[in-house]
């Protein structure tokens, strides 16, 4: 056995062996009963909305949307048993399967609702607590849309059993949350990654550091992104020039396993780490990548288009920040086949790659097909928590029920200064429509990712209309020039003026705020290292 499996192997005893513990139910505010579960289904699924087929780069929820996305999730379980490694929920086969087979009932028409439900959530009630069992619910989730759209208005009855359900199931999610201790955030780059981990000290939170370049990376876990194509920056330089941090496409990983990343968190009592780089595991195959189960795993979400226009006027703005006039010489032409080259995984379905492991990171772009898309549909659907950087006001509700964290930034947007955006534009390739075309796959995983962070965001808008939620304030952030607005905590920082600028952000002002990291700290009075904690 390759040493990488007998350490996969290992670490899966210890969840084997840490199963056994049923959730604790804490008793809501509000009862089940007392829910209005059919307008929380509306608002997230868009029920009442129909498509716009006149843009198809447009994403946004509709009923058809819904439809099509929804059914994907409830037919991944077999691809998932015969395309990965089987994920950890899959482990606990005859729960896992049995609740599989109640959603897809539950699903048709002329099911019984009520009756599925209540057996639905008896099996949850009984799974062991140290997964969020996101799969799971998503499936769930999407047996209980599926149903709604084929059946129509769910009954009093049948509402009170979804509440019931997703109590459960936030139950669950928490308590895996409280035991695993630290928050995993896989940061896409150029999608909001910098504010989640200002956000992240802002709440409390510990990391070896927070400063700009390091951006919750941790050095020793060698997650730096890889963009620029190391050769050929080379080839291009002039003589003399130093080879800047970002040019490292192709240079050797030093992967580090699940188990050490806990360890070394652990022993730091650091709590939130970012990956920019690609999910772990997959470094010969695909079906070998992994979130690791013992972290709260994190992941926010752009649009591809918008990310890849921002990547490359963020590349363009390195160069000429740091090569001054000299910065001409790496780019001959600045079309989309030079640009490629330069950075051939960003240009290229980045998404993807970034979700399937360093194999497919480097994966020739001729190769990559839908079934790589399939894959990533799976290793997506297996994060605790998504976020979209499009819809700040649903992440609010995200980040106080998934993450526990109770300050957020409401409906501010991730920033860029004016002088950045202005330098970075002069870079965009002329045929930029044909790149983007070339992106069709991530506009794909994103529009299934974009629906499953909806399909969250009904557990968790049910979960808080019971009063689970720890209470959210809305942070303003006061920079130079924009006003702070009223209420709330306000953050003071400084705009980046040039790539790589420090932009750590501070409270100001009068808060009442928590100085915990969420969940992950709720157990931060006992020794870090008691048995249970998963490691
Ligand atoms: C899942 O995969 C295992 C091993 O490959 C197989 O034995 C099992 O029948 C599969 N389960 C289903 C429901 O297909
Ligand atoms: C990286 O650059 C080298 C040298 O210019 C080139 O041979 C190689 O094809 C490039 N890699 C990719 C994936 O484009
Ligand atoms: C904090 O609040 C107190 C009383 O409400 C006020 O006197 C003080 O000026 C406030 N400080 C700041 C920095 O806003």
């Amino acid at each position: 056995m390759a040493t990488a499996e007998l350490q996969r192997a290992a670490f899966l005893l210890l969840l084997l062996a840490s199963c056994c513990r049923a959730a604790v139910v804490t008793q809501p505010r509000k009862p089940a009963n007392s829910i209005d579960v059919e307008s929380i289904l509306s608002k997230r699924l868009g029920l009442n909305k129909k498509d716009s087929p006149q843009n198809q780069e447009k994403v946004e929820v509709s009923q058809p949307a819904t439809l099509a996305l929804v059914q994907t999730m409830l037919e991944m379980p077999l691809g998932l048993n015969t395309s990965m490694e089987r994920p950890p929920e899959m482990l606990y086969h005859d729960a896992f399967w049995e609740i599989v087979d109640l959603s897809k009932q539950l699903s048709a028409s002329s099911a019984d609702a009520v009756s599925l439900l209540k057996k639905i959530t008896a099996k949850v009630t009984q799974l062991p607590t140290h997964l969020c069992w996101s799969v799971t619910r998503r499936i769930v989730l999407a047996g209980i849309a599926l149903h709604r759209i084929n059946a129509g208005p769910y009954s009093a009855a049948a509402q009170a059993g979804i509440a019931t359900l997703c109590q459960r199931f936030f139950e669950l999610h928490k308590q895996a949350a409280v035991r695993k201790g630290i928050v995993d955030f896989f940061h896409v780059s150029k999608a909001g990654g910098t504010s989640f981990c200002q956000l992240g000290k802002l709440n409390g939170c510990r990391t070896q550091s927070f400063a700009a370049r390091r951006n919750c990376l941790i050095r020793e876990f060698d997650d730096v992104p890889r963009w620029v194509n190391n050769s050929l920056h080379k080839s291009l330089a002039p003589e003399g020039l130093r080879t800047p941090w970002f040019a490292n496409y192709g240079m050797k990983h030093n992967a580090v396993s699940c188990r050490l990343r806990k360890k070394f968190m652990l022993r730091r009592r650091y709590n939130v780490y970012a990956n920019e780089f690609t999910l772990h595991g997959g470094t010969r195959l695909a079906r070998n990548v992994h979130v690791c189960p013992g972290h709260l795993n994190v992941l926010q979400l752009r649009h591809p288009h918008d990310r890849l226009v921002s990547h490359l006027k963020w590349v363009w703005a390195l160069y000429d920040h740091h090569f001054k006039e000299q910065a001409a010489a790496y780019f001959p032409t600045r079309d989309r086949a030079h640009w490629g080259a330069l950075m051939p995984a960003a240009t290229h379905n980045y998404l993807i790659r970034s979700m399937l492991g360093e194999a497919v990171y480097y994966q020739d772009a001729k190769l990559l097909d839908w079934s790589h898309l399939e894959l990533a549909r799976m290793t997506l659907a297996q994060f605790d928590v998504l976020l979209l950087l499009e819809v700040p006001d649903m992440n609010t509700v995200l980040m106080e029920m998934g993450l526990g964290w109770g300050l957020g930034f409401g409906t501010v947007h991730a920033r860029t200064s004016s002088q950045l955006h202005e330098v970075g534009s002069k870079g965009l390739p002329p045929d930029l429509d044909e790149m983007l075309k070339a992106n069709a796959l991530d506009l794909e995983l994103y529009k299934f990712g974009y629906m499953l962070a909806h399909l969250d965001a009904v557990l968790f808008d049910v979960a808080k209309e019971m009063g689970l939620g720890v209470g959210y304030e809305a942070a303003q952030i006061r920079t130079t020039g924009e006003g702070g607005g009223d209420g709330g905590a306000q953050v003071a920082g400084q705009k980046a003026q040039h790539p790589g600028d420090d932009e750590q952000w501070e409270l100001t002002g009068n808060t009442t705020l928590p100085a915990t990291c969420g969940y992950v700290t709720m157990n931060d009075k006992n020794d870090p290292a008691v048995e249970w904690l998963l490691v």
